[in-house]
């Protein structure tokens, strides 16, 4: 049976588009990518020109003359909303990438925009699809008899946020809609959230603002519970230091040590030692592949935009957690 070759358009030339543009170059046979849109018309042709696709500044008019069946939007974070709404609307599936929006309100627009024009989103969240969450997501439901309960996780990230590389966007709140804890942060709550296969319902944040640039938060540290009452921490700092992006899950018999892109480790007789990771296709290929699956299957993807929608719920708690001096439980909207 020959299956359909989904077009492909792709909002956003930037640092993160080129990841996307080369695993559509993998997965060629179902997804051609078409077009691609920035108002740098220099971005765009770099990334046209070497897929050997039309490049546009304005997105809008992308979308309604090339028809595509997919948008890939990789926008800065304040305009994800009201390009999610019109791809939808324009009746294209979209890749958002993450996170969904700057608030809970914003993700509530995109829902209902897809709703009303019945076809898929899915939001890049990337954790769900790097080898080495997978593998701790499979042994947390593989060995739960042997490791006993999952009682904490401790997320931990440094990286130097504060570069002549990035964007100034990024460093701009009303832009970016925050700082490190929001752009980075997006992916520890989400694999805090996914690896726990709960809702966090309490936050407690403390920030610092000591950047060298913008007007947003340069670390923090959180402590969060899930709906079973799971504790868990995110502590991130993006000033000058030592990089690190580690996940520690701590079980009564075991404990578990993931670093994304190096490896994971298990404890044996009071220290850890590494174990393989089974070989998988980059995250972008597997989240395209998802993406298609959902649409063809006519189901909800992983990483769908209620879920999306709950980061940001937790994302805007730690905010006010920091403002407020006290803890916040999250109020969760319905399905
Ligand atoms: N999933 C991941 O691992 C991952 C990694 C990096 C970035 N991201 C996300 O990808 C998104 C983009 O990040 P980036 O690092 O590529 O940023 P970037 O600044 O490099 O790229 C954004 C691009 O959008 C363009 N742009 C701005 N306004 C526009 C408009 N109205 N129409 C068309 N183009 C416009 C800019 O000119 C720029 O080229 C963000 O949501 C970010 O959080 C995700």
């Amino acid at each position: 049976m020959n299956q359909m070759t989904y077009r492909v358009a792709v909002v956003g030339a930037g640092h993160n588009a080129e990841g996307h543009l080369k695993a559509l170059s993998e997965l060629r046979e179902r997804l051609k990518p078409v077009a691609v849109a920035d108002i740098r018309i220099d971005r765009a042709e770099l990334l046209s020109k070497a897929s050997g696709i039309t490049a546009y500044t304005d997105y809008r008019e992308m979308v309604l003359r090339e028809k595509p069946d997919i948008v890939v939007i990789t926008l800065p974070h304040h305009l994800h909303k009201e390009a999610a709404v019109f791809c939808a609307e324009a009746g294209c599936h979209v890749l958002l990438e993450k996170p969904m929006a700057l608030n809970a309100q914003q993700c509530n627009d995109i829902i209902d925009a897809v709703r009303r024009s019945s076809v898929r989103l899915m939001v890049g969240h990337t954790q769900h699809f790097l080898a080495e969450n997978l593998l701790a997501k499979k042994l947390i439901e593989d060995e739960a008899q042997r490791w006993g309960p999952l009682v904490m996780m401790n997320d931990t990230r440094h990286t130097a946020y504060y570069t002549t590389e990035r964007p100034a966007w990024f460093l701009d709140k009303q832009r970016s809609g925050g700082g490190i804890l929001f752009n980075l942060g997006s992916h520890s709550v989400d694999r805090i959230m996914w690896l726990g296969n709960a809702k966090i319902v309490k936050v407690r944040a403390s920030l610092s603002h000591y950047g060298t640039a913008g007007d947003v938060e340069g670390s923090g540290v959180i402590f969060l519970e899930n709906e079973r009452g799971m504790p868990s921490t995110i502590v991130q700092s993006g000033y000058d230091g030592v990089p690190r992006n580690e996940l520690e899950l701590v079980f009564t018999k075991a404990m578990v040590k993931v670093i994304p892109g190096q490896g994971v480790w298990i404890s044996r007789n009071g220290a850890y030692e590494q174990i393989p990771v089974p070989r998988a296709a980059a995250p972008f290929v597997l989240q395209f592949r998802e993406l298609l699956a959902s649409i063809e299957e006519e189901r909800e993807p992983e990483c769908s935009m209620i879920y999306s929608r709950d980061v940001i719920a937790v994302l805007e708690g730690i905010y006010r957690s920091h403002e407020l001096k006290s803890e916040v439980a999250m109020a969760f909207e319905g399905e």
